[in-house]
């Protein structure tokens, strides 16, 4: 009996494999054998990352974030449901300018994180240090490289929150508008291009910290006004990941991976840890930090090792060759 079962469970195991070769848009449902990335995991792109550690961005970044900022001003590339939000907490240490750049992206007042931020933010300086950030609740506050943190709240179900402690010397508000940016403008391409089966990105938005409690006023601190609230993508663990390049991508999705990487540029997006999997079986651009970028080339052909074997020769092929029926 027990082999029966054995091979009947053998059976069905290889004709899921040739029914996800013959029929990969089938197969292409939610993730449910994965795991979902556990917290103590989001750092693991540190361990499997041979690029540079640098705590601070480089200058070179910064002015790229100001003129993408300042470009999509011009353009008008805002949020049409625009909301006007309060700026009833008058923070002192926020020129007029910064609120400018910031207001497009600052959190709604009704968005569901809203509330608890407020509390959180408002009990005590947790930005103060990783210690600070754990009293106050956050899970495994852990700098990343560039010194930015990615937390959950337990209060704060469905988002996480980036955010740079204060003492770590950085313009916050322009790296987190940057992010925040990146994510419509990729978001926009998805939509142009019609593929949001297949892919998507977190919605991202900057909520100002209230004046009070401040940061301690001595040497080496400097006092952060915003923190990023981004969509959980429930992204599948770095191994599942990494299973997940190898067994669910098709040609369609490598179509698409290589159309928006392109058009919108994305230098940092051909690590699969900056898009991953997730649980709904849509890759997800959770960093959004680069974007439309001129000053780095875009080494596309970094993502090939991560294909399958049939799928990195179509990759390469798109490489050279580009998507063949374009412009059909
Ligand atoms: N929206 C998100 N949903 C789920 N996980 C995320 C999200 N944003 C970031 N992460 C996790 O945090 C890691 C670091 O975030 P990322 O935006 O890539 O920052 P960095 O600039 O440090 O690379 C990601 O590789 C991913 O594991
Ligand atoms: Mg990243």
């Amino acid at each position: 009996m027990l082999k029966k079962i054995a091979a009947f469970f053998c059976l069905a195991g290889c004709f899921q494999v040739a029914f996800a070769a013959e029929f990969p848009s089938l197969y292409y449902q939610p993730i449910s054998a994965f795991e979902e990335l556990d917290e103590e995991e989001f750092f693991y792109r540190q361990s499997c990352d041979e690029r540079d550690f640098d705590y601070r961005a480089s200058e070179s970044d910064q002015l790229e974030a100001y003129n993408h900022i300042l470009q999509m001003q011009q353009d008008g590339f805002f949020d049409a449901d625009h909301h006007l939000v309060s700026r009833s907490l008058n923070n002192p240490y926020i020129s007029d300018d910064i609120w400018q750049h910031v207001t497009p992206y600052l959190i709604p007042d009704d968005h569901p994180a809203k509330e608890a931020l407020d509390k959180i933010f408002s009990s005590s300086r947790a930005l103060r240090s990783v210690k600070a950030m754990r009293q106050a609740g956050f899970s495994n506050p852990v700098p990343g490289y560039k010194g930015m943190i990615v937390t959950k709240h337990k209060s704060i179900p469905g988002y996480l929150i980036k955010a740079y402690l204060d003492t770590t010397n950085i313009p916050e508000w322009l790296a987190l508008t940057h992010r925040a940016i990146g994510a419509r403008y990729i978001q926009n391409t998805i939509d142009k291009f019609g593929y949001q089966g297949i892919m998507k990105v977190p919605k991202k938005w900057i909520y100002p910290l209230p004046a009070e409690p401040s940061p301690p006023q001595e040497e080496g601190y400097f006092r952060k006004n915003f923190v990023l609230v981004v969509e959980n993508m429930k992204i599948l663990s770095f191994a599942d990941n990494e299973a997940a390049y190898k067994r669910l991508i098709t040609k369609k999705i490598l179509e698409a991976l290589y159309t928006v990487l392109r058009e919108d540029k994305l230098v940092d997006s051909v690590y699969i840890d900056n898009i991953p999997f997730s649980r709904d079986g849509k890759i997800a651009f959770v960093d959004t930090e680069h974007f439309n970028t001129t000053t780095k080339p875009l080494h596309l052909e970094h993502l090939a090792r991560c294909f399958s074997k049939s799928m990195r020769a179509y990759w390469l092929q798109l490489c050279s060759n580009g998507i063949q029926n374009e412009g059909k």
